[in-house]
């Protein structure tokens, strides 16, 4: 699906995980901004894993803003039996994705799941000169893991397979930017779960063209963390998330490079970017 050519300030993000509250704070970030929602992208997992699917879905839906199919919403939407993100059995994320993916599956109404199965996988639109291409995981692998650390090679073989100058990708929960042969890839981070830093915000990207190219700029959304972790125990799930949401620290890094694993607990430090 192509979206166009935009000329003005556009916000990204992704990973609600049915965190409605970061889902309404970052509504309120974009409205005091002036950005409407036809120049506001997710790149998908607005399910995952807090208390308010069905809420998040319905906020989005009613917001308007284009949304890449995530393998949760892939998952979820055509009834599979698991979130798909491919977690070794027995490991600490496959466990606490069952309490998740569960319970999700029994409060997702029919109209929601009819919605995620009519995700489009990947996006297009023009901004400033910049080609961009949305994707959730990889460009072909909705659930490919790509992390800040990660060779060269790895993103060279992404980026090929990409038609544009830059790709958005989301899926791995942490904000950074990668520039290979002339191409790069921005992942705007996920609102609704900190990213591992050990602080309660999390994450959105902005991207504005002006006279030296395009000014790419990521941003912190503080919101009522402590409310959406009440709202997990309310509803029976006082897991390991419930208590990331406060400690901005993640139950399981079973998924990270050993670089990510050695930064638990540091702020990531993100520079604006212009992209020439
Ligand atoms: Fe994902």
């Amino acid at each position: 699906m192509n979206l166009g050519t935009f000329h003005d300030e556009m916000l990204i993000f992704g990973g609600n995980y049915s965190n409605l509250q970061a889902t309404e704070a970052l509504q309120a970030v974009a409205a005091a901004r002036g950005i409407p929602a036809q120049r506001i992208i997710c790149t998908g997992d607005v399910v995952a894993y807090c208390a308010q699917p069905e809420e998040t879905v319905c906020a989005m839906r009613d917001w308007g803003v284009s949304v890449v199919m995530g393998n949760c919403e892939e998952s979820l939407g055509f009834d599979s039996a698991d979130c798909g993100c491919g977690f070794e059995e027995g490991t600490a994320c496959a466990v606490l994705s069952d309490s998740w993916f569960t319970y999700s599956q029994r409060r997702v109404s029919a109209a929601s799941k009819a919605w995620m199965r009519a995700l489009p996988r990947t996006l297009r639109f023009q901004l400033g000169h910049k080609r961009f291409q949305v994707v959730h995981g990889g460009v072909h692998a909705i659930n490919r893991f790509l992390f800040a650390s990660q060779p060269d090679a790895d993103f060279r073989t992404e980026l090929n397979a990409a038609d544009a100058d830059v790709v958005l990708g989301g899926h791995a929960g942490m904000p950074f930017a990668r520039t290979v042969a002339q191409q790069t890839w921005l992942n705007s981070g996920v609102i609704g779960m900190p990213a591992n830093e050990g602080r309660a915000d999390t994450w959105y990207m902005l991207l504005r063209p002006d006279s030296a190219g395009l000014n790419v700029q990521w941003e912190r959304l503080a919101y009522d963390a402590q409310a959406a972790s009440a709202a997990m125990h309310k509803r029976g799930l006082a897991n390991a998330y419930a208590e990331a949401l406060l400690s901005g620290l993640w139950p399981s890094m079973d998924v990270l490079p050993a670089a990510e694993q050695a930064q638990r607990g540091k702020a990531i430090q993100l520079a604006p970017l212009t992209l020439a």
